[in-house]
């Protein structure tokens, strides 16, 4: 078969890890005859420097014409001024708004053998195997009024977590569905004891559970359940959430999995079904790390894992998506490590040579 697909390698290690990534697609590709028609296309600082943008409407519609977007990076501290017009993130924004990912996935699998790299106990998080479905393109991040003014008494501000019962009647859809093809559990967190835009979240939330009686639904304050993540993360299955909270609850469970090198995402466009292909651009968790950029050190596994999502949500190739998969457990068993995985007694590795082992084992 064959697929086109945008790269958008960005900042930082961005363009590294995007280098493995690619030399796994590509060998996928050979192994399964498929054929990846690759077109690069800048965002973040880069975009900044060399295009005036953090992304150009050029870049959106190559996008547009592609059947997935793959992106590694953006920021670093030459574009962190606050003051600057733009920033990289504003591409991120954009992109997510402008192609319509309205479901961010952020599975947290935490592999067997990596159970010694984290700060908690391994009989914690030892067979952590969750989702996060984050609402992706409402809440505070764009709901209006958004604005900073001054008035006689001093300067104000405002965002406004503003939620329609479509937007959140979509993503619990996804929760729900994901939730079925998984063990079934589904928790729907908000903040409906103080917020009104949580209340109605609710609401909906429940009303959408009739269509879905097979799966258990629970509601979870999202306090509570920045508590619950870390006492007993292995409760949880599916986890859905509106934006901001899915942000930073995405960050603390990203810390069970070790390291934020490990964790792949996808933010889709629609509902995913089995077989079935759905937009989606795909980008580790992790940021551009601009002190580990040039090194040879940085982590591609999180990246390399975005790929399997993506030829599994977004090219409906189940088998290929696997094969990515059991061939990055095979390596970690085999006990080759990046830096930031690193423990005594294992093979320290850098970020090519991560990315041809993983290549070796398709
Ligand atoms: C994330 C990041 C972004 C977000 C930033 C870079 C705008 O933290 O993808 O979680 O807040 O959504
Ligand atoms: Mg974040």
């Amino acid at each position: 078969m064959q697929f086109r697909l945008t790269v958008l390698p960005g900042d930082g290690i961005g363009p590294e890890v995007m280098e493995e990534a690619i030399r796994v697609l590509h060998t996928v590709g050979e192994r399964f005859h498929h054929h990846f028609d690759l077109h690069n296309g800048l965002i973040g600082g880069i975009a900044i420097d060399r295009e005036g943008a953090a992304l150009s409407s050029e870049t959106i519609e190559m996008c547009r014409r592609s059947n997935a977007v793959l992106l590694g990076a953006v920021g670093g501290p030459k574009w962190d001024d606050p003051q600057a017009p733009v920033h990289p993130e504003d591409g991120l924004l954009s992109l997510r708004k402008g192609l319509k990912l309205f479901a961010n996935l952020r599975p947290v699998k935490v592999f067997p053998t990596l159970v010694n790299c984290t700060t908690l106990k391994p009989d914690v998080i030892r067979g952590v195997d969750l989702v996060v479905v984050r609402e992706l393109t409402g809440g505070l991040y764009f709901g209006k009024p958004k604005k900073q003014w001054t008035t006689a008494r001093g300067r104000k501000a405002v965002d406004s977590m503003l939620y329609s019962e479509q937007e959140i009647e979509r993503i619990a859809r996804v929760g729900f569905e994901l939730a079925r093809t998984r063990r079934k559990k589904l928790a729907s967190v908000d903040k409906a004891n103080v917020l009104q835009s949580s209340r109605l979240w609710r609401q909906v939330v429940t009303e959408l559970a009739s269509e879905y009686p097979d799966v258990h639904l629970d509601h979870v304050l999202v306090d509570a359940c920045a508590m619950r993540l870390i006492q007993r993360p292995t409760d949880f299955d599916v986890i859905v959430t509106e934006n901001t909270f899915g942000d930073i609850l995405t960050d603390e469970a990203s810390m069970l999995a070790g390291s934020m090198g490990m964790l792949p995402s996808a933010s889709l466009a629609g509902v995913p079904r089995s077989g079935k292909r759905t937009f989606g651009l795909y980008e580790p968790i992790h940021g551009s790390a601009p002190k580990r950029a040039g090194q040879d050190m940085a982590n591609p596994i999180a990246t390399i894992l975005s790929v399997a999502m993506m030829l599994r949500h977004s090219l409906a190739l189940e088998q290929e998506a696997s094969l990515i998969e059991t061939a990055v457990s095979r390596v970690l068993e085999e006990g080759y490590r990046t830096y930031d995985i690193m423990e005594d007694g294992k093979q320290r590795v850098g970020t090519k040579e991560m990315g041809e082992l993983i290549t070796a084992r398709l």
